[in-house]
Formats: structure tokens, sequence, C-alpha cells
């Protein structure tokens, strides 16, 4: 049976949640909170299990600093509690491709020939195409968890703003990330919304209605 509490609950969550503006800067949010929401990005299903990406906790406030400036000077950057980076691989590889296989068979307790054949046809998919398109594959499993992840900020009465207004190159810059093969794709800050300052706070929400969204085919 549907549990009506707890199937409105996330609702009512997300209600709740707005693309917070400003954070009170002296709020911090605690490691289990912290936790459970990279938990969520963790749990986030992914094509074929790659999980392509890796989710970066910035709370260094020189970093921060350097990443609100490539941010368009957006304050949430410095004032949230932690910064959270989605970063996702610039590209497939052989290796990274061969690690997810090496997981499969060793969490499954599977021979590594029976989870490779799978993996093996995904390479001659992938492995041919443009680096570009590969990483446009990789930062679309990266918004699934960042979507997740948002969602159990929101879940857990944390504020966050998801957000794309950055300049890429600058925060993979900043974050050396070219070095580790991956490429910047959003930022969520998270932390608590400031009592005052916010001009988003107490604006209803805009959402298309339910007839301009859903289409039934029956
Ligand atoms: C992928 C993505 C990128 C966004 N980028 C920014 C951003 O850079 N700065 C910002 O303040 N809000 C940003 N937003 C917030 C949206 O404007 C906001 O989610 C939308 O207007 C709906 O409002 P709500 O989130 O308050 O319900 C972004 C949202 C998403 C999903």
């Amino acid at each position: 049976m549907l549990d009506q509490a707890s199937s409105s609950a996330l609702i009512e969550k997300l209600q709740w949640r707005y693309a917070t503006k400003k954070f009170d800067a002296a709020k911090i949010v605690s490691a289990e909170k912290v936790e459970s929401i990279l938990e969520a990005a963790r749990l986030a299903p992914t094509s074929s299990g790659l999980q392509p990406f890796q989710v970066i906790v910035v709370t260094n406030k020189d970093i921060r600093a350097k990443l609100q400036a490539a941010s368009y000077g957006q304050a949430q950057v410095t004032e949230a509690s932690h910064l959270l980076v989605f970063a996702a691989w610039d590209n497939y590889t052989d290796a990274r491709i061969d690690d997810v296989v090496t997981r499969t068979a060793a969490d499954r307790g599977a021979p590594i020939e029976a989870v490779a054949e799978y993996y093996n046809n995904l390479k001659g998919m992938y492995l041919p195409r443009p680096a570009d398109v590969n990483y446009e594959h990789a930062a679309r499993q990266a918004y699934i968890a960042f979507g997740l992840a948002l969602a159990q900020a929101a879940f857990e009465g944390v504020d966050a703003t998801p957000m794309e207004g950055f300049d890429p190159a600058q925060v993979d810059e900043i974050l050396g990330l070219k070095a580790h093969g991956l490429r910047s794709v959003t930022l969520l800050p998270i932390g608590y919304r400031a009592a005052e300052g916010d001009w988003l706070k107490d604006l209803p929400k805009v959402r298309k209605s339910r007839a301009d969204l859903i289409v039934e085919v029956k």
C-alpha cells in the first residue's frame, strides 16, 4: 500500500525548498547531513552503473573566493556552509570502464569474464566516440546525482542552490580538475537561508500546471 505520510513528505520538502539566493554564513550544516546528501549522490542510478563523475566538497575559504569570482560573483558560493562541485569524466577510457567491471565482479562475487562481456560491448560503442560526446553523456549522469543531492538536501531541511551560472573552464582550472580527467558540470552550495536579504525566499513557486507538463498516452 502507498505510504501516504512518507510519499507526501518529500513533496512538502520540494515545495519548501527554493534556489536560495542568500545563505546565513554563520550556520553550518552538520557532518551527518552533509554525508546524507553525498550518500544520495552516491546512490544515484547511472547509465550502465558507470558513475562517471566525482563530487568535490569545497570548504576552503580562499578557493571558494576564487570560485565565486568564476561564478559571476554569486554570493552563495562563499556564503553557504559547504560547496559541492559535480564534475564529470572528460572521456571514457579502458581503465575507467575496467574499474567498473572489477568492482561489479567483486561486489557480486561474479567472474570478471561474465561482467566484462557487457562492458566490452560498451567500450566498442563509447571509446571510438569524440571525447566531447562522452563528456556530455557523463555530465548527464552527474545531473542525476545532482538532482538527488538537491532533493536529499531538502529532505534534510538543508537549503541549496542548483547552479550552472559559472565559467566551467575557470572552475576546472581553480580546482585542477583537468589533471584528474574531470570537467565541472554543476555547483551545489548547501547551507541555511538567511533570515533577511533574499529576494526569492517568500515568492511563490512558478511551475507549469500538471496539464501543461504531463502527457498521458492511454
Ligand atoms: C541546472 C540549474 C542551474 C541553475 N543555475 C543557477 C545559478 O547559477 N544561480 C542561481 O541563483 N540559480 C540557479 N538555478 C536555479 C533556478 O533558477 C531555479 O531552480 C528555478 O528558477 C526554479 O526555482 P526554485 O528552484 O526556487 O523552485 C539553476 C537551476 C538549475 C536546475
